[in-house]
């Protein structure tokens, strides 16, 4: 569907946005674009459909190069930017009614299209609301109904879920879902490495313009060398302990904070069962053990050194 290679923007003011950037999208998939703010994938996103040059690099979609006067492609993309977008002077039905208009002549076709986005994103209730008497949340459901009306074949979602109440939030994924089993396919760009997790097949996580690292959540797991992090509260911890934990094979940190201890192990070494041995060698009261296995943050602060989070 899509095919980037050694993309390159500078914007006027000196700041490298993209900064030799490659990737591919495969159709069907719902592919993810993770990175920290600022990273450039809004940018990389507008490069895609023409609504920002390049100066370097190549950008193919649906198998030839994007132009601004390409229409005959943009009537197969949606998208959905992050800054919300839709006439206040407008209600719901006639916002979503226009923006499906620039690509469906047919009035009873475009009824048809215009309720089903509309139950999707759960707007079938605020028909004849304006804008400006929604939610935060809804606002920004009206706004997706308004890129997926047209029912493209490509979706793009720049941060749709930036500031919301979680039953938007869940609204719109589920959604997102629902326009990818009925065969869109999706690019979603997010800093939230829970959403990302939640819903997408592959996954390129950038930084300043750049890959750090791309594949399936779990081809990104396996590149890291952290098995799980254990987490455990224990009464009264002694440095005896603390320091026969550090020397039990493939520890790579352990932190304390009151009675909460955090145990980050290297894959393939020291076992929960050893810990739990050592716990009751060292006669030490504990509870709330916990064994999470390795996020997408995890991933982002191995290869970067740093948090994805704000
Ligand atoms: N029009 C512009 N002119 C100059 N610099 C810009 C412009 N738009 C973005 N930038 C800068 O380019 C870099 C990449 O920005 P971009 O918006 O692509 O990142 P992002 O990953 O989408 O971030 P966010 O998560 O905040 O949306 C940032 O340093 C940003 O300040
Ligand atoms: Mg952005």
């Amino acid at each position: 569907m899509i095919r980037v290679r050694n993309l390159h923007k500078t914007y006027k003011n000196g700041v490298k946005a993209v900064d030799g950037l490659s990737f591919k999208v495969k159709e069907g998939e719902i592919f993810a674009l993770l990175g920290p703010n600022g990273s450039g994938k809004s940018t990389t996103i507008n490069i895609l459909l023409s609504l920002l040059t390049y100066d370097e690099g190549e950008v193919l979609v649906f198998g030839s190069e994007m132009k601004p006067s390409s229409y005959d492609k943009k009537k197969d993309i949606g998208l959905v930017s992050q800054e919300v977008a839709v006439f206040n002077e407008l209600t719901v039905y006639e916002n979503t009614d226009y923006f499906c208009s620039l690509y469906i002549s047919d009035k009873e076709k475009r009824k048809e299209l215009v309720m089903k986005a509309l139950k999707l994103v759960g707007l079938e209730d605020y028909l004849k609301f304006k804008p400006k008497k929604l939610s935060g949340g809804l606002l920004r459901r009206l706004h997706i109904a308004c890129g997926i009306a047209h029912e493209p074949k490509l979706i793009i979602f720049d941060e749709p879920t930036v500031g919301i109440d979680p039953q938007s939030r869940n609204h719109i994924l589920e959604g997102i879902k629902t326009l990818n089993k009925e065969g869109a396919t999706i690019i979603y760009t997010s800093h939230y490495m829970e959403e990302v997790e939640m819903i997408s097949d592959y996954v390129l996580i950038m930084d300043h313009g750049k890959v750090v690292a791309e594949g399936t959540k779990e081809e990104l797991k396996d590149m890291i060398s952290l098995g799980e992090t254990i987490t455990v509260s224990v009464l009264n911890i002694t440095d005896e302990f603390l320091k026969e934990l550090k020397g039990l094979k493939g520890i790579l940190e352990t932190t304390t904070n009151k009675d909460k201890l955090t145990i980050k192990i290297k894959k393939n070494t020291t076992k929960i069962k050893d810990i739990l041995a050592l716990l009751e060698k060292h006669k030490l009261e504990y509870d709330e053990f916990h064994s999470l296995a390795p996020t997408l943050n995890d991933v982002f602060l191995e290869l970067t050194g740093k948090e994805l989070r704000d």
